[in-house]
């Protein structure tokens, strides 16, 4: 029997499926664990702009066995991960207890990281990753000055800031939530915990430059502040909209600065990205702490740890335990 979460146009229940309602794919895979994150979130309380074909399985990740397969980088017994490249927007997702795929895009899991870890760190951690990665790229380096990441508690904004703690940068972490988490921040590696209302509100084009690099998860007046607080040729990620889908922004620190924007798509990223943003996670993140950070819900209690999330009564990742390994 297949379980799954199905986003409809009636809404979104956990119901029993049979095999063709998984649709297309070459690569059949026992679904073992998946995970929560801020897309997943808005899919299963039926909010619209994520699932993009009814009905459809959500859940943005997919961490599992193959069960059989007709492309040749995947045997039956192979753990593969699947992140984005369409889960849960065109294609079913991870939260049902089997999946079919296009496994093109997917990875296995890396030498250093266990399975549960690699879904516990997920779409949140994987793009922390690239963010990482591209501010590293761009020639940001820890004497340059401290990062800034905003929404610091959420799933890209935890992990991020332990990748760059771990880097040698010197992490400053904004949050909203400043009383309850401030601890939770520091012992990712925060050096400072800056709150998000010195973010807020619209602010000079051009303000003090004092951040070499910026993860940002969350868009808005927090977004276009930390840009006109940057230093000179820094870079700043863009990967999210937790706040807002706006960017009240100037040209000035791009021209008067050279400061970088750089977008992040985790969703259709290339193999090869995914493939080094997944070494980065195997190199730089304490499973230890990962595991501190992460909570365990089953495929039943996804719906309601998914309203959590969007009420803001969750912090760092959430782990879905699917089937048995
Ligand atoms: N581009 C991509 O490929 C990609 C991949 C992954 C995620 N994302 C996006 O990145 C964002 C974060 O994802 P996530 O999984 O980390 O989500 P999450 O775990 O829910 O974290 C989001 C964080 O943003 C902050 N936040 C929430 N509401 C806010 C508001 N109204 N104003 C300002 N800050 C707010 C909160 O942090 P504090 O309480 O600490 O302030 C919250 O913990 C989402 O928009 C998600 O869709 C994009």
């Amino acid at each position: 029997m297949i379980r799954g979460i199905v986003v409809s146009e009636t809404g979104v229940e956990l119901k029993e499926l049979d095999e063709a309602f998984l649709g297309d794919g070459d690569v059949v895979v026992d679904v073992v664990y998946s995970d929560l994150n801020y897309k997943d979130a808005l899919a299963v309380t039926g909010k619209p702009g994520v699932v993009r074909t009814l009905p459809l399985v959500a859940g943005i990740d997919l961490v599992g066995r193959v069960v059989e397969s007709g492309d040749p980088r995947w045997q039956a017994g192979d753990w593969i991960v699947q992140n984005g490249a369409g889960l849960s927007e065109t294609k079913n997702g991870g939260f049902a207890t089997r999946a079919r795929l296009d496994a093109k895009l997917a990875v296995g899991v890396p030498d250093g990281l266990s399975p549960e870890s690699v879904a516990a760190l997920g779409t949140a951690g994987y793009t922390a990753a690239l963010s990482v990665l591209r501010i590293v790229s761009e020639g940001v380096l820890p004497s340059d000055g401290p990062v800034l990441v905003t929404g610091a508690t959420g799933g890209v904004g935890s992990i991020a800031t332990m990748l760059l703690a771990t880097a040698g940068f010197d992490v400053h972490a904004s949050t909203g939530r400043v009383d309850r988490f401030g601890d939770y921040l520091q012992s990712l590696g925060a050096t400072e915990v800056v709150p998000r209302s010195d973010l807020e509100g619209r602010g000079k084009p051009l303000q003090k430059a004092q951040y070499a690099g910026v993860v940002d998860s969350v868009g808005g007046e927090v977004l276009a502040n930390a840009i006109a607080r940057t230093l000179p040729n820094g870079t700043v990620t863009a990967c999210g909209l937790a706040g807002s889908i706006a960017l009240p922004s100037t040209v000035m620190p791009f021209i008067l600065r050279g400061v970088t924007l750089a977008g992040i798509d985790s969703v259709w990223a290339p193999l090869e990205d995914r493939a080094d943003a997944w070494r980065l996670l195997a190199k730089g993140i304490d499973v230890d702490q990962l595991d501190l950070m992460t909570s365990r819900v089953t495929l039943d209690e996804v719906i309601a740890a998914g309203q959590q999330l969007l009420d803001g009564e969750r912090h760092g990742r959430t782990l879905v335990t699917i089937g048995g390994d």
